[in-house]
């Protein structure tokens, strides 16, 4: 067998843990491609609410996901950049709203087909730091490097909370904590790639490390798992 010719680096674990801090650190310092695939579901989730299409509504997100043209630009301010048909929604994403409605649409099997391909032409063509919910279990599933990331629930809550007032949005700590784990309990439960830690990963609990400590733990994971 070829030996692959780049490096995988899988993340997956509950809403709110840090992965896309984590992951968008350690991809920078290795200069390998960070992919947010939640912001890919998100996305999707956006285009589904224009249309006035429900998470659940399964005839109509299948009518339509073939109308969903996604394109993914990496820029100079460092962010992923998400363009659906042709407009840049990277900011209109991030409501706690978008949220709930990626997690349901995620819950679709015509959706996690449409997107598994560009999931992994992104890692057969560059080194990747890869985060998501499926990503060591279903996307890349021979990647060399699997990392559960996770963190109590109400550590998660507060992180949330913390950011999203930060961004100046009005939100109760109490409403951000019932939105984390009711979204555990739909990315968890789903019949089709259900969030869970594969069995060759390394599980990181992070509710009591700091960013720079689960950074560290991250790198030392890679190098005795990759060797870079
Ligand atoms: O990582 P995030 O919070 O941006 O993800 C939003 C939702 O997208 C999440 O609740 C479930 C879904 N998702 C998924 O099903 N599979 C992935 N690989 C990434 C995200």
């Amino acid at each position: 067998m070829n030996e692959p010719k780049y490096i995988s680096v899988a993340i997956d674990g509950p809403a709110g843990a840090g992965k896309s801090t984590i992951a968008k650190r350690v991809a920078k310092d290795l200069g390998y491609l960070y992919v947010d695939t939640g912001a890919i579901y998100r996305t999707v989730g956006y285009h589904m609410s224009l249309m006035g299409i429900g998470p659940k509504d399964k005839d109509g997100i299948e009518r339509c996901i073939d109308d969903v043209n996604i394109a993914i630009e990496y820029r100079d301010d460092g962010l992923q950049h998400m363009i659906l048909n042709g407009q840049d929604v990277t900011d209109l994403i991030r409501s706690p709203e978008m949220s709930m409605m990626a997690s349901g649409v995620s819950a679709q099997p015509c959706v996690r087909a449409y997107l598994l391909d560009m999931q992994r032409e992104l890692a057969r063509t560059h080194n990747v730091v890869m985060d998501g919910r499926d990503i060591g279990t279903v996307v890349l599933p021979d990647a060399q490097v699997k990392v559960y990331l996770t963190a109590s629930a109400e550590v998660r809550a507060d992180r949330r909370w913390r950011e999203l007032t930060a961004k100046g949005e009005l939100v109760r700590y109490e409403d951000v904590y019932t939105d984390v784990v009711k979204r555990d309990e739909q990315d968890m439960n789903r019949a089709i790639a259900p969030l869970k830690c594969a069995d060759d990963a390394e599980v990181l609990d992070c509710s009591y490390l700091s960013i720079e400590q689960v950074v560290a733990e991250m790198k030392a994971i890679i190098r005795k798992k990759a060797g870079v």
